[in-house]
């Protein structure tokens, strides 16, 4: 392991973030978490506090900040569709003037400064699975175009200051990621069945239920993140993290009725807007320049995070 580093982490008192700030600390940098708390939640980093290289800094991206550090990651922003639903202006101006201050900060330090972008800059793909060099299909005036043009004009902005101002740039498009400290009414498949499931409710699928979706667990997309941001300056991405077992929804509520011991019956919905049809990683430049590959099979990583909302709903 190389010396600590200081490394900031904007959005890390969210589900990804918090995830990331304990890893980091635990191979020994110091962290400071800049969060809003718009979507973030202080239990989440409660147990960091302690730790005496974690610091936060209570701080909301689309205002300027000065720090002093050698590292960023950007993970600030509302990811699930009810929270950017309910905050799209936020969100817009999180991922752009958001990103542009931490790049002027980037940019101050000589430091380098890692993207958390999206598959959904891919939106309804009509080629799978998604490579990196797809451009993707986007409606710009959708209910989800707050969130995927707003992550496609932050990594312009990253590209343009790597380009203009040498700034050291990472990109990483994040798939479905799911594991504890997910919000349990973030509206995100995963979290819902498996509150639907515990409650004895029924699993709501909206569609068909043929959509396929790709679920990553959490403690593997991190250490994707951390491999990225260590890679040589020539590496800046895009590249693809997330899982590539494909797995249609219907399938996904159907484990997840079983390892939960439901009884819940599964109940049909109406489709949601701008719904893609089918995602699912290419991850060939994640292995070439990364080495790196999910490790935790879908049914292990199901079970850890119902273990985690049992620990919740029956504390
Ligand atoms: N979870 C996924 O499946 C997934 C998939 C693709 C991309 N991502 C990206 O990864 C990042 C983290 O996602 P997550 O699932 O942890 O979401 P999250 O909502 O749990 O975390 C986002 C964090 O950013 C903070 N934040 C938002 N706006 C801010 C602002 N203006 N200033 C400071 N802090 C702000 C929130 O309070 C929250 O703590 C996001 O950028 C998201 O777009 C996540």
């Amino acid at each position: 392991m190389g010396h600590g580093q200081r490394v900031g982490v904007a959005g890390g008192a969210g589900f990804l973030g918090a995830h990331l700030c304990a890893k980091l600390l635990a191979q020994g940098h110091e962290v400071i978490c800049i969060d809003n708390f718009v979507t973030g939640q202080e239990k989440n980093i409660a147990a960091l506090h302690a730790h005496p290289r974690f610091s936060l800094i209570k701080h909301d991206i689309c205002t300027p900040l000065h720090l002093d550090v050698e590292q960023i990651y950007n993970l600030a922003c509302p990811a699930s569709p009810k929270a950017y639903q309910l905050h799209p202006i936020e969100t817009l101006k999180t991922s752009v003037i958001g990103a542009m201050h931490l790049l002027e900060l980037a940019k101050q330090n000589k430091g380098k400064i890692l993207q958390a972008s999206t598959s959904e800059v891919y939106g309804d793909p009509s080629f799978h699975p998604q490579t990196e060099s797809y451009w993707g299909n986007v409606n710009p005036i959708g209910i989800r175009a707050c969130y995927d043009e707003g992550k496609r004009c932050a990594e312009t902005l990253f590209f343009d200051y790597h380009r203009h101002f040498g700034v050291e740039i990472k990109i990483a498009r994040i798939f479905n990621t799911y594991g504890p400290l997910m919000s349990l009414d973030d509206g995100r498949a995963v979290s819902n069945f498996i509150a639907q499931a515990l409650r004895g409710d029924p699993l709501i699928i909206h569609g068909h239920g043929k959509q396929t979706r790709s679920f990553c667990y959490v403690d593997d997309l991190v250490e994707g993140l951390i491999r990225l941001m260590g890679t040589a300056s020539t590496v800046t991405g895009p590249i693809n993290l997330g899982n590539p077992e494909e797995v249609t929804i219907f399938s996904l509520a159907k484990t997840i009725r079983s390892l939960t011991n439901s009884t819940s019956p599964i109940h049909y919905a109406l489709p949601q807007s701008d719904d893609p049809r089918q995602r699912r990683p290419d991850i060939a430049l994640a292995q070439k320049h990364l080495g790196w590959q999910p490790r935790v099979f879908l049914k292990e990583g199901l079970k850890r995070t119902i273990d985690y909302f049992s620990g919740i709903l029956y504390a």
